[in-house]
């Protein structure tokens, strides 16, 4: 694997989540793996889960790590190419990676889309950036269109929870007061395709992603129907990709309850976190027994110390031959 982008990156997706849970079962069994080498993590936004996990992961494999947050620290970065840059961005993006690259033998980047242009966000001009400047393997922390280790994670989860070789998993649209990415969903989406799971995605009419992530996928208008019989509830809100950025719904009769969860064959509740309590999800079923929401959070170390090590072991082989 020479980077981590997308599902497209990975050539063996049960090997991968083999991989975590062997990370899971022995830790420190690769301690000395990424000795002298240096990971950096770039934030253009806001992170918990990710920056600790990811950063945990790479002290596993005994890295170094540094981290910026660009969006704040750095300098403000221009992003077209062949502008004169006479205004208020003082560095180009193409430097920046590059240097960066210098720094680093890794990068991990996160970058939100504005939602204000969606061709713009959808050709992922920032992680393409750091794909065609740094020089060295990038990871996807999230980016404008996908979140790949929040998407491992979660199959992860998923395979330690099933009680049947191919459960029924549900991703559900739930209401929210601001305009968010699809990329959680997109990417859960990329992944369920993938897996061997009976996948069903549900949303209000309006609320369809990109029929790059949702070809050959069930969509269910009705959550009630969807819901039924389900092993795995996936909540997750975003905005309108054809309306694009849009909050077109704020129905809160789409807010998961223990009512709806009723109509599940004793279904686990998921949720990637942050989440808006009683908005998104009920108390109720966030403290409750089927709640997984804390087991994907842990799971994130495992998802980002497989990624590593598939990368420093592709490093390693190119160094050695
Ligand atoms: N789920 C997730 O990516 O969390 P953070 O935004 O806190 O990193």
């Amino acid at each position: 694997m020479d980077h981590f982008t997308a599902l497209r990156d990975v050539s063996d997706i049960a090997g991968l989540v083999r991989e975590a849970r062997r990370c899971k079962e022995e830790p420190l069994a690769r301690v000395d793996f990424g000795r002298g080498k240096t990971l950096g993590l770039l934030f253009f936004n806001s992170s918990l889960r990710t920056r600790m996990s990811t950063w945990k992961a790479a002290q596993n494999l005994g890295m170094q790590v540094l981290v910026l947050n660009v969006g704040t620290d750095g300098w403000a970065l221009e992003m077209r190419d062949g502008v004169v840059m006479d205004g208020d961005r003082a560095e180009h993006i193409r430097d920046a990676a590059a240097v960066m690259g210098q720094y680093c033998d890794i990068l991990g980047l996160r970058a939100f889309p504005g939602l204000q242009d969606r061709e713009a966000d959808y050709n992922e001009t920032v992680l393409n950036s750091f794909l065609r400047y740094s020089g060295v393997p990038v990871i996807n922390l999230e980016s404008a269109t996908r979140h790949p280790l929040q998407s491992l994670a979660d199959l992860l989860t998923i395979e330690e929870h099933k009680r049947r070789p191919r459960p029924k998993v549900v991703l559900t649209w739930v209401p929210h007061p601001r305009a968010l990415p699809q990329a959680v969903a997109n990417s859960f989406c990329e992944w369920m395709r993938a897996a061997d799971v009976e996948f069903v995605l549900t949303h209000p009419p309006g609320y369809e992603l990109a029929e790059e992530f949702t070809a050959g996928v069930q969509v269910e208008y009705d959550q009630n129907r969807a819901l039924e019989n389900a092993d795995f509830v996936y909540a997750k809100n975003w905005s309108a990709y054809r309306d694009y950025g849009a909050i077109l719904s704020t129905d809160r009769s789409w807010m998961i309850s223990e009512e709806k969860m009723a109509r599940t064959r004793s279904g686990k509740f998921m949720h990637c976190l942050p989440v808006r309590r009683n908005v998104v999800v009920t108390d109720a079923v966030l403290d409750g027994p089927d709640s997984l929401i804390y087991a994907q959070a842990a799971n994130r170390v495992w998802a980002a110390q497989a990624v590593l090590q598939r990368l420093l072991h592709s490093m390693a082989g190119t160094t050695n031959g």
